[in-house]
């Protein structure tokens, strides 16, 4: 099969398309062929082995070579132990042919024509999506139910890095439920995050967000500002979540942070999502049901992921970018 791999961290031309033996299915686990699959900041995180966290797989190679962890496609393939998913009368849960998309990582293996993963990180994929938003979803959408079901009704939201595959979703489901969003990305992305039913939009390359406010809620998809600055923009009883960023500031959540929340009552720390069909199902459903949007901003040939993790890393992308390994 066709697959992209690389072998060394560095930039988009370390990745090459290459033929591999096609993966067998394992115990508990399903051969999917891939029709899409969308660009995650975690794809240019693990090409580059940076922020050091991404180094976690492999610390001067990559152990994972083929990247690109949200994917949408058919079962090709049922591996043996994958019926003690039985559900009713004994089924297994997928049929070879069936659609289906998911969230891979930290398996990763999405830039392929085929992959084996285990069913349990699957969902059957809802017929109102095409191949290509179904993939844009997964770990965006998990990502962003999670951040937003920090926010009552009516509270004030900072989200930074809003103008990705998160933020686009989480500014829906937050302004659906009533929180004032303020969006913070660069000029290029202010009109897509009004558009999306972002109150206030902050350009980050202009203005210090932490400057603004005070927010009841800060989600940080980039995080990479002191524990002081955050605690500066957060309101009284306030909290601020780091999703991604750097591992310098990571640390510092974690252990700065933790303190100065003792003394300011102002919560710091680390939002990690519990990755599944769970965590996503509702959101592609809202989609589905045309509640809410998966803006898709480029599409890309296999052939071309160089090029898409370059457009998606170099911060042209509005909302999601997405590679169609075949047609739908
Ligand atoms: N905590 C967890 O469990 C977990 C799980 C999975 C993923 N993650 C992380 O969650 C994040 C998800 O982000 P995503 O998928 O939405 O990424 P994305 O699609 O790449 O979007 C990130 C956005 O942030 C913008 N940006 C870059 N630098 C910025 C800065 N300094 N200030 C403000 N905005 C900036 C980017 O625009 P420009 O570059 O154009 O400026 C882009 O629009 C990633 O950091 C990922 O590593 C966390």
């Amino acid at each position: 099969m066709r697959a992209v791999v690389y072998e060394r961290y560095g930039s988009p031309e370390r990745l090459e398309l290459r033929d591999v033996p096609r993966p067998v299915p394992g115990a508990g686990e399903v051969l999917v062929e891939v029709v899409a699959t969308s660009v995650n900041l975690s794809d240019w995180e693990g090409l580059h082995g940076s922020p050091a966290y991404a180094r976690l797989g492999g610390l001067f190679r990559p152990r994972r070579r083929i990247l690109g962890s949200d994917i949408a496609g058919r079962i090709a393939a049922v591996g043996d132990g994958a019926t003690r998913f039985a559900v009713g009368d004994g089924a297994t849960r997928f049929a070879v042919g069936d659609a289906v998309f998911g969230d891979i990582m930290p398996r990763y293996g999405g830039f392929a024509e085929f992959v084996a993963v285990p069913e349990s990180m699957l969902a059957p994929k809802p017929a109102e999506l095409s191949f290509a938003e179904a993939a844009a979803l997964p770990q965006a959408a998990a990502i962003a139910t999670h951040a937003v079901a920090l926010a009552k009704p009516g509270a004030r939201m900072l989200l930074n890095g809003a103008g990705g595959g998160s933020g686009s979703l989480a500014i829906q489901l937050a302004v659906q439920q009533g929180v004032q969003v303020t969006a913070v990305d660069n000029a290029g992305k202010l009109d897509f995050l009004r558009a999306l039913g972002a109150d206030e939009v902050i350009d980050y390359r202009r203005d210090d967000f932490t400057r603004h406010g005070p927010y009841d809620l800060i989600v940080d998809l980039v995080a990479r500002r002191s524990v002081f600055a955050y605690t500066r923009a957060l309101a009284k009883g306030g909290r601020c979540v780091m999703v991604g960023g750097t591992a310098r500031t990571l640390i510092r959540m974690l252990t700065a942070g933790a303190l100065l929340g003792v003394l300011t009552r102002k919560h710091l720390g680390v939002l990690f999502v519990r990755q599944g069909p769970s965590a996503f199902v509702p959101v592609a459903e809202r989609c589905a049901a045309g509640e809410m949007q998966v803006h898709i901003d480029r599409v890309f040939p296999l052939d071309q992921v160089p090029e898409a993790l370059a457009w998606h890393g170099e911060g042209h992308a509005l909302g999601k970018v997405v590679v169609a390994v075949r047609g739908e």
